[in-house]
């Protein structure tokens, strides 16, 4: 089965378990709304891909911790957008759900994925019980304090941040996870992985500045130019647009180079560049050639 039908399969039966019967119909519904139809599952798809490089060995262990994941990811999505945070009316194309339902709704929903995930991982790990407590300790700390994104969030509360702590926290900390947890679930030594998450959680978010800065309004299906509204470290404005082109560039090198040998690495070095050819905007394709 291909990396995306596993993710959604696993999904939806985490979701249909959180909205089974004698839920709260509004909150449910919210629930469905903030996870379905998903962005690029990015983060699921590099988890899936480092238990394949690492042989795979458990696959329902790797689908868990590819679904608790991107729950976590899609519940950072709904708080992030929330008036208290960047306040933005579209996620994913569509209103973001404290528009579409309410901000208790919102609020709730966002903690409702967060505790659904954490107990995926304890439901579906029933033939590798030992998997348990190591995918909950890393993946726990990739979204908690001090390093993860709650850390990311709470740094824009701070009078100073710095843009590399900010990057580290906010995005690159569930990249990190999301390769350590794929080793893991196929019982391989994590830590080798963890460079190459680094990196790629890096590359990532210098593109999503770059779109915030650069992207035409719409293409992202969110709102562009939130960085500068609300004054963020942002990339582009510490480096200007060649420069945070040139760290992209960088960055995607670092993660190529990073990845560990083992018989998928081919299939992993293609899948990265593939993937950085998607991460810049359009508009500026042509000078980061
Ligand atoms: C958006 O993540 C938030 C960042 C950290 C850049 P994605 O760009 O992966 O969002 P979706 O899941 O595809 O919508
Ligand atoms: C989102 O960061 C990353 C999270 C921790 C939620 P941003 O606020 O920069 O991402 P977008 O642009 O709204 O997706
Ligand atoms: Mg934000
Ligand atoms: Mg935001």
């Amino acid at each position: 089965m291909d990396a995306i039908k596993r993710i959604d399969r696993g999904m939806e039966k985490a979701i249909a378990f959180a909205t089974a019967r004698g839920r709260p119909p509004i909150l449910a519904d919210a629930l469905k709304y903030a996870v379905f139809p998903g962005g690029a599952r990015v983060r699921p798809r590099l988890c899936l891909a480092i238990a394949g490089a690492c042989g795979d060995k458990n696959p329902a262990a790797a689908d868990s911790a590819a679904v608790a994941i991107e729950l976590l990811h899609c519940a950072s999505l709904v708080h992030d957008d929330m008036p208290c945070f960047d306040d933005a009316a579209i996620r994913r194309g569509k209103p973001s759900v404290h528009i579409k339902f309410d901000e208790p709704i919102a609020l709730l929903t966002g903690d409702a994925l967060i505790v659904l995930s954490f107990e995926t991982i304890a439901r579906e790990c029933a033939l590798t019980p030992e998997l348990i407590g190591p995918l909950i300790a890393t993946i726990g700390r990739a979204v908690g304090m001090p390093h993860g994104i709650v850390a990311g969030q709470g740094w824009e509360s701070e009078p100073e941040i710095k843009l590399e702590d900010y990057h580290k926290a906010k995005t690159a900390a569930l990249f990190t996870g999301a390769t350590a947890a794929g080793a893991i679930a196929a019982g391989a030594d994590p830590l080798p992985w963890m460079p190459l998450g680094n990196a790629l959680g890096a590359a990532y978010q210098v593109a999503d500045d770059l779109h915030d800065m650069k992207a035409e309004s719409g293409d992202m299906g969110k709102p562009c130019g939130q960085d500068a509204n609300f004054e963020r470290p942002n990339s582009v404005r510490e480096l200007g647009v060649q420069g945070a082109l040139e760290a992209l560039r960088k960055r995607v090198e670092e993660a190529v180079e990073a990845i560990p040998e083992c018989k998928g690495a081919d299939m992993l070095r293609a899948l990265i560049r593939n993937e950085a050819t998607r991460l810049v905007p359009k508009n500026l394709a042509h000078t980061a050639a």
